[in-house]
């Protein structure tokens, strides 16, 4: 039965990881696979996570089956920490969350809630976006369209033209947006641009699906919550992703959650039955251990207010490391100026390289990135930046 099918490539992000690791350049360098990264390129359980641990192991008594949306505070936590815990729609019992394997589980659930209730919906997704985003959606079946989004000469948001765009998309169309760290680019809206496409959905009629899989690592995690929460309080519908992977440093657990914000508390009860049954017939309940942990540490002082401060550090050490490659870029070339580095958000930006140089600086200098030239930047470090640096200016 199987025997006509034939040997697929290896995932364009995933993939690079066993290259990476097969290669036996001492000076290798690894900047693909979206994961943070410590000075010495481990990524290590956080401090607050460890501790939550340890007493979800002493507290434990049993694995019996979770309810079908989850650890109940974790779902709480995911809803205070996108929407703020005073939002209008929180307490109007507007939302309905569900906790789901990762933020992929997240988002191909509502593709699947979105098919299910409109067969001829239509998702605007930027150009560029994750690469993983058109398997996640396409595969529910649903039509995907591109609006620009990223200008790759200016290395900006070529906002009018998104605008112009998504003038165009019909009522019940939905919009794929990046809350923050826009994942490849890591060029994220401004507030009043937030304010603009929120109009713009007022006036068109559709719907914002909002992926928002780095709260904190962009500007802070209220900050990055800016869009998610206009948008939830203007619109009446909002789709929204979001993922524990990055900002917990929980990516092997699975830990993620799917808001989806209605018209009243009636539709949202409606909406969350029906997510909860797609949800059975796909994967029946989430995993446990992740969520968990998420709800240990919200809902004690003292192991919030250290994940706070390991978040921040883990944002901040990103930031700087911008600025170090900007620096070191600037040492060894001055042709092309790389400052918008500095200016963009979270763990992504394009360098700017083509397909070819993408391939030589793989090839002649072990360096590891998408064939797009994101980088992961908290694969730098101290004793690479330069390394990076002189390859980058080798093949440009
Ligand atoms: C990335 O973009 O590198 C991460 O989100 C990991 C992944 O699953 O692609």
């Amino acid at each position: 039965m199987f025997d006509a099918l034939p040997l697929l490539p290896a995932d364009p992000i995933l993939g690079l990881s066993a290259a990476y690791h097969g290669d036996t350049n001492p000076n290798k360098v690894d900047l693909g696979v979206g994961v943070y990264k410590t000075e010495d390129g481990l990524t290590p359980v956080l401090q607050a996570v460890s501790k939550a641990e340890a007493l979800l192991l002493k507290e434990q008594t049993t694995k019996t089956y979770t309810a079908p949306a989850g650890i109940a505070g974790a779902n709480l936590a995911a809803q205070r920490l996108a929407f703020g815990s005073e939002h209008s729609a929180i307490n109007g019992q507007r939302i309905a969350t569900v906790q789901t394997p990762g933020g992929c589980g997240a988002l191909r659930l509502a593709a699947e809630l979105i098919k299910k209730t409109r067969t001829n919906a239509r998702i605007w997704v930027s150009t560029p976006t994750w690469a993983n985003h058109m398997p996640l959606l396409g595969s529910a079946g649903i039509e995907l369209i591109e609006y620009p989004y990223y200008d790759f000469e200016r290395h900006n948001i070529d906002f009018d033209a998104m605008m112009a765009a998504l003038d165009a998309t019909l009522p019940g169309d939905l919009v794929l947006l990046h809350a923050c760290c826009h994942n490849p680019s890591g060029a994220d809206l401004s507030q009043e641009q937030w304010l603009a496409v929120t109009e713009l959905a007022k006036h068109k009629g559709f719907t914002p699906f909002i992926d928002m899989a780095y709260q904190g690592f962009g500007q802070g995690i209220e900050e990055d919550a800016f869009g998610v929460r206009v948008m939830a309080e203007q619109l009446p519908e909002l789709v929204l992703a979001t993922s524990f992977s990055k900002n917990f440093g929980l990516y092997r657990e699975r830990a993620g959650s799917l808001s989806i914000v209605g018209e009243d508390a009636a539709q949202a009860r409606a909406i969350q039955s029906q997510v909860l049954s797609i949800a059975r017939g796909l994967y029946s309940m989430p995993p446990a251990h992740g969520a968990s942990i998420v709800d240990k540490i919200y809902h004690d002082q003292a192991l919030q207010t250290l994940w706070i401060t390991e978040l921040k550090s883990m944002r901040e050490r990103i930031s700087q490391l911008r600025s170090d490659l900007v620096a070191a870029l600037s040492q060894q070339q001055s042709s092309r100026d790389f400052s918008f580095i500095e200016r963009e958000h979270g763990m992504f930006s394009f360098l700017g390289l083509n397909v070819s140089q993408v391939q030589q600086i793989k090839q002649g200098f072990s360096v590891y990135m998408t064939d797009n030239s994101r980088i992961n930047i908290a694969g730098i470090n101290k004793s690479n930046v330069d390394y990076l640096a002189k390859a980058i200016c080798r093949v440009i």
